[in-house]
């Protein structure tokens, strides 16, 4: 497969079924319930404007997606986009396709006047957090409180 190969566009509403089998494919769990309310929330949602991309091959497979939102901040302005999910699927991955879903994601939010993406990822997690330090994320500023219930 080669990388010119790889299309990334908008995720429509029939991408369903191939980001719930990439998400299945990566973590070894099927989680059809979840997908249906983030499509329901970042799909199909007419209130939303559209930011999940998803990459497509040549055939038209799709390989990998990335889900996020723009948030409403002041005056309905958006200064801020959230990265939810980012995937590729394991027999495509380390050819640059999240690299790719990434810029294109940012490059998206950017032109739809976001000033900064953010995402949460475990800090256990040293692929993701290798993934997203190495496209230029860092710490931010606040940090996460938990308390256990
Ligand atoms: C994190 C993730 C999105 C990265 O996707 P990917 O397509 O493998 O990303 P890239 O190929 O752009 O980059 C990964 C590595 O491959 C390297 N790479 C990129 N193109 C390459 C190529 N042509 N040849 C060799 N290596 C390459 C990159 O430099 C990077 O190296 P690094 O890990 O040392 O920094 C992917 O690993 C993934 O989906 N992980 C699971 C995430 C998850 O749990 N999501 C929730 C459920 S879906």
């Amino acid at each position: 497969m080669r990388k010119s190969f790889i299309k990334i566009r908008l995720m429509q509403s029939d991408d369903f079924a191939a980001v719930t089998r990439i998400d299945e494919k990566v973590l070894k769990t099927s989680r059809p319930e979840y997908y249906t309310l983030k499509f329901e929330e970042l799909v199909q949602s007419t209130e939303r404007v559209p930011t999940s991309l998803v990459a497509e091959q040549e055939d038209g497979t799709v390989v990998g997606f990335v889900m996020g939102e723009l948030l409403i901040g002041e005056f309905g302005i958006s200064k801020e986009a959230v990265l939810d999910t980012i995937g590729v699927d394991p027999d495509c991955q380390q050819k640059g396709i999240g690299r790719r879903l990434l810029k294109e994601f940012m490059d998206h939010c950017k032109a739809l006047g976001a000033k900064k993406v953010c995402t949460l990822v475990d800090t256990d997690d040293s692929k993701m957090m290798r993934f997203f330090t190495g496209n230029q994320f860092g710490p931010s500023k606040t940090i996460n409180l938990e308390r256990t219930l």
